[in-house]
């Protein structure tokens, strides 16, 4: 554990995505693929009526591949000979869903050859899923990324963890050039989806010499995430959903912050904290004050780290 905050701390400190000027655009597809987003939506649609689990994953595949090398589709790269890839990385627990990226770009293919690349169809899909759920809020996707070469698992120790205080998080993002606005907007993803037991198991026993439960986690939630984790080991498929509506993108994952019911660390650590306390207060009381906010972190988020010079690449899991 002491080794790995080390290189956890080593690894913060080495490796920053620069905050790329992106020349992205929402017109970037009009003349040479204009049936690309009807494409990606129809298919993320479809892929979400037979699984009711693909919304959440895909806005969290988009959120993993930029924070990694930025967005550019290296989360979907395959292990190959001699390379582990960032799927297989160690917080590879939940993010899956990599088929429906690969049909959409199977159609892609057929439809525009050579010209939509794998990042802009998850920056594409993950907007779909969240305008699929609810009317709003939506935006346009800014499109004309490149797609990587290159991924790897021991990245993923860059990505923040659940257990880290508002402090961490703020670094963790201030390095993908995201502020404090938008970490709070974007924490609100956990509106969708469902966690593991592993993610949280750390609040809700032995969490320190003095608590068994973390004291910033409301008692009747605990109580709740207690049972439904009682056998962590054998039963590896247990957890929570992230808030009470988790199938519906609204603004009830604040409101539950508020009263202490938060999932993870990072997430109750928000309303804790006075750098964002009041930010979590305002979404709570107005969604659309969120909803506005979202859609401006989202198009911020797909903005790191973005190659604009690089391949389209003809498969998302292999390089060309
Ligand atoms: C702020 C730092 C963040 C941390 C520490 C974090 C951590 C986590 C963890 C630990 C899980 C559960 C994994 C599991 O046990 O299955 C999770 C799930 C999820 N995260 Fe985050 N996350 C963060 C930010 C985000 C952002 C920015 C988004 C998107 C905008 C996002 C979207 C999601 C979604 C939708 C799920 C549910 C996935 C599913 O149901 O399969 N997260 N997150
Ligand atoms: C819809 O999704 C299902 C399940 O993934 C798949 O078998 C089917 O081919 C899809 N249909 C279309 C039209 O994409
Ligand atoms: C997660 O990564 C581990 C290696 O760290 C690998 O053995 C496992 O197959 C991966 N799981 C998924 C679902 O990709
Ligand atoms: C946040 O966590 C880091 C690393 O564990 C620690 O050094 C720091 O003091 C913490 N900050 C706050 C405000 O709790
Ligand atoms: C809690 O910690 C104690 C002492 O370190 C240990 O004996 C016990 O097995 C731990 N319990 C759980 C549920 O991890």
């Amino acid at each position: 554990m002491a080794s790995y905050r080390v290189v956890c701390s080593l690894a913060l400190l080495l490796i920053t995505i620069p905050a790329s000027r992106a020349m992205l655009d929402s017109h970037y597809y009009d003349q040479t693929c204009p049936q690309a987003e009807a494409i990606i939506l129809q298919t993320v649609r479809n892929a979400s009526i037979y699984d009711p689990k693909v919304p959440a994953r895909l806005l969290r595949m988009f959120f993993h591949d930029c924070f990694i090398r930025g967005c550019d589709a290296s989360i979907l790269l395959d292990t190959t000979t001699g390379n582990q890839a960032e799927k297989d990385g160690p917080p590879n627990v939940s993010v899956r869903s990599f088929y429906v990226i690969d049909d959409a770009k199977a159609k892609l293919e057929m439809a525009c050859p050579q010209t939509v690349s794998c990042a802009d169809v998850i920056a594409i899909a993950a907007r779909d899923v969240v305008t699929m759920v609810i009317v709003r809020p939506s935006w346009d996707v800014l499109k004309g990324r490149k797609d990587g070469r290159v991924s790897k698992a021991s990245d993923t120790i860059n990505l923040p963890a659940p257990t880290f205080n508002v402090s961490q998080l703020i670094q963790s993002f201030a390095k993908r050039a995201l502020g404090v606005k938008d970490l709070v907007a974007l924490s609100g993803g956990h509106t969708l989806g469902f966690s593991h037991c592993s993610s949280f198991q750390n609040r809700i026993r032995n969490f320190s010499s003095m608590h068994d439960v973390d004291p910033n986690m409301n008692l009747q939630l605990a109580e709740v995430l207690r049972k439904k984790c009682r056998k962590p080991h054998t039963d590896r498929s247990a957890g929570t959903f992230l808030d009470s509506t988790s199938s519906i993108f609204d603004n009830e994952y604040f409101r539950q912050l508020t009263q202490g019911k938060g999932v993870f660390g990072s997430d109750q650590a928000l309303f804790i904290d006075d750098n964002t306390k009041s930010t979590v207060e305002a979404f709570a009381k107005d969604q659309s004050l969120f909803f506005g906010e979202f859609a401006a972190s989202m198009v911020k988020l797909g903005n790191v780290g973005v190659i604009e010079k690089g391949e389209v690449r003809l498969k998302c899991a292999s390089v060309n």
